[in-house]
């Protein structure tokens, strides 16, 4: 599709795990581009429905007009996933949440995300609310801005870059880039990652969003409805994983250690899914994805 260039990351793998049937409630928790909603969306045929939440009111602009066939089967949700619970959406057959940032949050250098290009130093997805990374920089102490950096971009020479953050209190990103670099010249590029990594997690709260669906999205499936999960780096997948084992685990008396009664779900596959080296050449932001897949048993 040449009108919609972004690419769906492991999309055969999601339309085979979560396996979308006729008829089907399906919710994109990150719509993005409306890629994979569309496609899910087209197995549940016309009978089929989907609610599609993006924080990003740009992208959701542009999912609408992807999915405008298929319009009056569609809502679409400006909020953030964080906000599942209040949303009172109802129950699904089908949950696709796929973290993180879209091409265009990359490609456009107006929002902040990428060194590569200079803009301001923003990062945010909803442009509407919420600290930039500039503000976060300007704001938080030293020591925070240490902290944040080494547990979310485990970036050596934290402590060093949060100084100069400090220091140098960068507007845009090529300024940004600056300040990592004269820390450390020889590893400015792969420092400068980590560290944007680290704001943008920071700036969107990534990681209390992601806990509050691993909460609520399994409470949210119908029997045998498939909840999957696409994260890009270890801290999330981490997070998924425990929680998915979990809720799959047998349950154990604290006491005797015998079996108390079967989990309420199982895992579509133990070992996480990967892009397939054809898919990597064709998309290189593929490279870190991994998916896994939560299913409701049968009641
Ligand atoms: C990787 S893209 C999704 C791409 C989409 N699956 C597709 O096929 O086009 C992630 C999207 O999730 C959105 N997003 C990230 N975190 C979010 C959150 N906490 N709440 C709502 N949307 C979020 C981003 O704005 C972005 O549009």
């Amino acid at each position: 599709m040449t009108e919609f260039p972004h690419e769906s990351v492991l999309i055969n793998e999601v339309l085979e795990t979560l396996s979308p049937q006729s008829g089907d409630r399906i919710l994109d928790l990150t719509l993005g581009l409306g890629g994979h909603a569309s496609a899910l969306l087209e197995k549940a045929g016309p009978k089929g429905s989907l609610v599609g939440i993006d924080a990003d009111e740009q992208n959701l602009v542009v999912a609408r007009q992807r999915l405008e066939k298929q319009s009056n089967q569609c809502e679409f949700v400006h909020s953030n996933f964080k906000q599942l619970p209040e949303l009172e959406l109802g129950k699904f057959d089908v949950i696709l949440a796929d973290l993180g940032v879209s091409s265009p949050h990359f490609d456009d250098a107006d929002r902040g995300f990428s060194f590569r290009k200079d803009g301001p130093l923003d990062m945010r997805f909803d442009r509407s609310q919420g600290r930039t990374a500039a503000e976060i920089i300007q704001k938080y102490t030293e020591l925070e801005l240490s902290e944040i950096l080494r547990d979310f971009g485990e970036v050596p020479q934290h402590d060093k870059i949060a100084g100069a953050l400090k220091r140098e209190n960068p507007q845009s990103t090529h300024q940004a880039y600056g300040v990592i670099e004269s820390v450390n010249t020889r590893d400015a590029k792969k420092n400068a990652q980590k560290v944007f990594q680290a704001l943008r997690i920071e700036v969107n709260n990534e990681l209390e969003a992601l806990d509050t669906v691993l909460e609520t999205a399994p409470e949210m499936l119908n029997s045998e409805g498939r909840l999957g999960i696409i994260s890009f780096h270890s801290l999330e997948d981490r997070r998924v994983k425990q929680k998915f084992r979990a809720l799959s685990s047998v349950e154990k008396d604290n006491t005797t250690g015998a079996d108390i009664g079967k989990p309420l779900f199982s895992e579509i596959k133990r070992k996480p899914i990967k892009p397939s080296t054809e898919e990597i050449e064709n998309n290189p932001r593929s490279r870190s994805a991994v998916l896994r897949v939560l299913k409701k048993n049968a009641v």
